[in-house]
């Protein structure tokens, strides 16, 4: 089958499936303190529908699937679906993005299921700071769920990824630097994007990728950079020079990434986004629920991908926000 290429001649092989828009969290960043409207349950894809969607892309040349929210770990037995996600051939990793509070309870299950790939957004080590980002008091039980992670092989290693903001973040630096050092995690910041629900993202929130490596780079002298363990990579990969503990950059702001994004995404109620800030979307969930066929979502797959986004332009004026925050997304 032809490949699923867009019209700038980018190859999508990865796709990021949200499976709930619904979240425990209220990080600043994303929601408002009140939460959202939630998609009702019925508007949902079902783990079977999500399948047949995989399937179809996988037969075009998607060999990733990563599982976001909302938090993936607040909906019913998210193992069952890495399981039918495994039975695909062609799919070479399934990943999940977590806030890490359900983890303790879900990281044997995952792991039996064939869960290849474990990332926890965690933003701060400090209570307090971990309480004013997210509105939640719930520090311990994501360290408690990493705890649990670690103790299963195949899904290591696992990364730590912090929302990088300024007059938030730098004081946060060395202590990850170090909990990737004597933890065995990845730590990756990830610069402050403008899609959150309070819209209070400004350019000068961003703490830089360039910066963090300098905090970085004064506490401990230089880094090592690491290669990219694959061509459509976005974190910029360091080690230290004893060896121990990686950190990582992912910097779609100040060095963005989009001449060689591979991904599409899924949102939980089955439309298809061709980037994070699209303003359009196909709606995938229609086609499936009135009795297409395969064939059907392959084309609508296909017409997406073709109108895919050149670049986000953020901080350009032609830069538009979209209606949805990350949560709403998936990450
Ligand atoms: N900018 C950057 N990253 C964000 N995330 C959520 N909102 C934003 C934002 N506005 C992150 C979460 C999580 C991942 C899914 O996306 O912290 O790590
Ligand atoms: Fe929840 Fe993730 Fe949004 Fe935080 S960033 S509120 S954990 S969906």
């Amino acid at each position: 089958m032809d490949p699923l290429i867009d019209s700038y001649g980018r190859q999508i092989t990865s796709m990021r499936v949200s499976i709930t828009d619904r979240c425990n969290f209220r990080c600043h960043y994303c929601m408002p303190a009140d939460g959202l409207p939630w998609v009702p349950r019925e508007d949902i894809l079902t783990y079977e529908e999500i399948t047949r969607i995989a399937r179809i892309t996988a037969a075009m040349g998607v060999k990733k699937i990563r599982l976001t929210g909302g938090e993936p770990l607040a909906r019913r037995d998210p193992h069952i679906l890495v399981k039918q996600l495994r039975a695909i051939p062609q799919i070479q990793s399934i990943g999940l993005t977590t806030n890490g509070t359900k983890l303790d309870k879900a990281a044997a299950d995952l792991a039996a299921a064939g869960l290849t790939n474990l990332n926890v957004s965690l933003d701060s080590l400090a209570q307090h700071k971990f309480f004013q980002i997210t509105r939640r008091d719930a520090l311990d039980r994501v360290l408690k769920g990493l705890e649990a992670a670690k103790q299963f092989a195949q899904l290591q290693p696992i990364k730590v990824n912090a929302v990088a903001m300024k007059g938030f973040t730098e004081e946060e630096v060395i202590p990850f630097a170090e909990f990737s050092r004597t933890q065995g995690f990845i730590v990756r910041w990830i610069e402050f994007m403008p899609l959150d629900a309070d819209q209070i993202w400004r350019k000068e929130d961003i703490l830089t990728g360039a910066e963090i490596l300098a905090i970085l780079e004064k506490y401990y002298g230089a880094l090592i950079p690491l290669p990219a363990t694959y061509s459509a990579e976005t974190a910029k990969r360091y080690g230290f020079a004893d060896g121990v503990g990686e950190v990582g950059f992912i910097n779609p702001v100040s060095e963005p990434f989009c001449a060689s994004c591979d991904r599409i995404r899924l949102t939980a109620e089955g439309a298809l986004r061709t980037c994070l800030f699209a303003q359009e979307e196909t709606d995938l969930r229609s086609i499936i629920r009135n009795g297409g066929a395969d064939a059907d979502i392959e084309t609508a797959i296909r017409g997406a991908v073709f109108k895919k986004e050149l670049k986000h332009y953020i901080g350009d004026t032609k830069f538009r926000r979209t209606k949805r925050t990350m949560s709403m997304i998936g990450g």
